[in-house]
Order: C-alpha cells, then sequence, then structure tokens
C-alpha cells in the first residue's frame, strides 16, 4: 500500500541474498514515518517487543527474518533452536508468530549449514510474498460482502467499524480487515470507517487512522466505548476486525474491547466479522476463553499516553492517579456465537468447526 504516493510493505529486504531487513517504526507513526534496519536476532525479537513491529501477520514475517538474521552469524543447530526459542517468547497471543517459526524451521533444519543461511532468507521472504497473497484474497471475499450491503443500501455510504488496526501495517501488505475496505473504496462504493481509538496503545487512532488516511478512504476516529451508542442508532452497517488467534472451533482473540463490540453488535443485529490469514488458526485447541493465553503488558501503557505536543514534540504523559495501581491486558476472546462470519483467503464461513473444516478440509481428522 501507499505512504505519500509511494509503494511500500510493511518488512523488505535489500541487498543481494538479503542482507539488510527494512522495517516501519510503528511506535513513531502516526507523527514520523522512520525505517529503521534490522541487523541481527535480537533487533528482530526486540522489534516485536517494543511493538515497532506489531500485528499478527507481520510479527511472523518479523520473526521468519529474526532467524536468517541469526544464522547469518551462526549456523549450527544450537543456533537455530535458541533463534527460535528466543522468539517464541517475544509475544504470546497471537500464534502466527509460531507458525512463521516452525515453517521456518522445517524449511532450514535438514539443510547442510552453509546453505542454512540463503536458505532462510528465502523462506522469509516467501513467507511475505505468501501473505500478501492471502490478504489480497481476503479482500476479495470481503468486497463481496461489502457490495451485498451497498446493494441493499441502494448507493448510500456503507458504515463499517473496525477495533484496533488490522490494515496493511499489520501484515506485509494489504492488511485483512482493512483488506475488504481498501478494495471497496477501489471499487468506488461509498464507505465510511468508524475507528476505534484503541486504547491503551491507540492503534486505531494512530495507525489505522493514518494508513485510511493515506489511501483517502473516509473515517472518523472515535473513544472506544462510541460503538453501543453508534449502533444503536444505524450508524453501523457492518463490524470487521482482524485477529492474533482463532481456534478450531471458531472463538477469536483480537486486541482487548473486541469483545465487548461483538456483544453490542450482536444486541443490534449488525453483522460482527472476522478477517483471517489461516496461519492465524490455532487447531490445536477449541476453548478460546479458557485455552488463548492472553498478553499482559506494562501498567504504564494504561496510566501513561504518548502523542505529539503543540510545539511538535513526541511526550509521553500521566494521566492516572499517581500511585494507583493498573491493569493492562492486551487482548480478549470473542465466542464463535458472537461472530457472524470469518473472511479467510479461501472464502466466507461461519465461525464453528464444521464451517472452518469445510474450506479447510485437509484438517479433518
Ligand atoms: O497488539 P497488536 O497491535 O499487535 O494487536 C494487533 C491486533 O489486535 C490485530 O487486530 C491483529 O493482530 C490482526 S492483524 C491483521
Amino acid at each position: 500500500m501507499k505512504v505519500n504516493g509511494a509503494h511500500y510493505r510493511s518488512i523488505w529486504c535489500e541487498g543481494n541474498g538479503g542482507q539488510s531487513v527494512k522495517i516501519i517504526d510503528q511506535t513513531r507513526l502516526p507523527h514520523a514515518f522512520v525505517v529503521v534496519a534490522l541487523e541481527s536476532l535480537e533487533d528482530a525479537a526486540t522489534a516485536i517487543e517494543t511493538m515497532q513491529v506489531r500485528g499478527a501477520p507481520l510479527i511472523g514475517a518479523t520473526a521468519a527474518y529474526g532467524i536468517a538474521l541469526a544464522l547469518k552469524v551462526d549456523a549450527s543447530d544450537e543456533a537455530l533452536e535458541a533463534a527460535a526459542a528466543r522468539l517464541r517468547r517475544t509475544r504470546p497471543t497471537a500464534i502466527n508468530l509460531n507458525w512463521a517459526i516452525d515453517e521456518m524451521l522445517a524449511a532450514i533444519r535438514n539443510r547442510p549449514r552453509e546453505a542454512r543461511a540463503a536458505a532462510a532468507f528465502a523462506k522469509a521472504a516467501e513467507i511475505c510474498d505468501e501473505d500478501v497473497e492471502t490478504n489480497r484474497c481476503i479482500g476479495k471475499h470481503g468486497l463481496a460482502l461489502i457490495q451485498e450491503i451497498a446493494k441493499e443500501k441502494a448507493g448510500q455510504t456503507v458504515n463499517i467499524l473496525t477495533h484496533c488496526n488490522a490494515g496493511w501495517i499489520a501484515t506485509v501488505d494489504w492488511g485483512t480487515a482493512l483488506a475488504p475496505i481498501y478494495m471497496a473504496h477501489e471499487a468506488e462504493i461509498p464507505v465510511h470507517v468508524w475507528v476505534d481509538e484503541t486504547r491503551p496503545r491507540n492503534q486505531g487512532a494512530a495507525l489505522t487512522a493514518w494508513e485510511l488516511g493515506q489511501h483517502g478512504v473516509p473515517h472518523t476516529i472515535i473513544a472506544d466505548n462510541s460503538g453501543g451508542h453508534l449502533m444503536q442508532h444505524g450508524q453501523v452497517d457492518l463490524c470487521i476486525v482482524g485477529t492474533d488467534r482463532t481456534t478450531a472451533q471458531g472463538d477469536v482473540a483480537n486486541k482487548i474491547g473486541t469483545y465487548l463490540k461483538a456483544l453490542a453488535a450482536r444486541d443490534n443485529n449488525i453483522p460482527f466479522y472476522v478477517a483471517l490469514p489461516s496461519s492465524t488458526i490455532d487447531w490445536t485447541i477449541k476453548d478460546g476463553v479458557a485455552e488463548i493465553p492472553i498478553e499482559q503488558r506494562s501498567p504504564t501503557e494504561v496510566t501513561h499516553m504518548t502523542g505529539r505536543s503543540a510545539q511538535g514534540d513526541i511526550i509521553t504523559v500521566e494521566i492516572a492517579a499517581p500511585g494507583s495501581p493498573a491493569a493492562n491486558y492486551a487482548f480478549d476472546v470473542t465466542p464463535a456465537r458472537l461472530v457472524t462470519g470469518l473472511i479467510t483467503e479461501r472464502g466466507l464461513c461461519p465461525a464453528s468447526t464444521e464451517g472452518l473444516l469445510s474450506l479447510f478440509p485437509e484438517r479433518r481428522g
């Protein structure tokens, strides 16, 4: 997708043989567009932990390059396993991280040491290219949904609510939840996006609003608690969100607050869709509430906020009563019963075991 008119992916390699891995530092957006080089395994792991890169698919892609960067220095079995273990510890909820690491290990383990680094860079690039194609397909399938609603509304604007950032900057390109919206906008369907600010880290206000703005997609940032009110007043036609982990029965973990939006959508009879690449499905678990590990982050993300001052400086200010404890759960789980449908690269399906298996029959048994 585009930044000031120029095409970017959220992660890329420069130099023959992928010697330099570049990312867009998402902790600086929307106030500064800063490209950062990842030179080592530790750079990649830290970028994931500090959320310079974030969003389930991009975390996976960065981990893949993290393994390649580790092998550049030491291609032994021990170094490979240590790199995988280091990266697995960075963030616990998004399963794409483990998926990408497993893909890398399978592609590298049986190769001679001297061929490992090059093979790892090639495999990481393949994972990135696949992500772009997958998201393009998600966009196409989700577009059909928006087209249907647009037809029912006879040309009136289709209002879509999204939570957090599941746009191109959370993936390698296109995004998951935002891919159908970009395609609808390109197809000249009038769409407008309600962007949940997404406290505490404000991925909606900072990232979703930024990338929609870069593409000229009409949008409005709302406080996280506004969605229910807008739904009650006919201002939301459809919700689309992303997910960090989807269970075999269709429960979805996504940014904290997603569950509340799904409850409000159900109460107001508004379709609530979740867009996901199949790499986000954890086929080993069923009950998301009981089985998905929920990341807890620093309480300072709740007690403090970072933004741009009137002088143009990026500053962090305390917003809570000094000394009060704070809890920071990064994700919640929306049970499948509240999800109208899943939008995957293979098409739409009900959020259920049978629904998922109808699209991924190779997982039966
Ligand atoms: O903590 P984050 O910013 O990594 O959380 C991201 C989300 O919750 C996204 O909705 C999810 O990863 C889907 S990204 C296509």
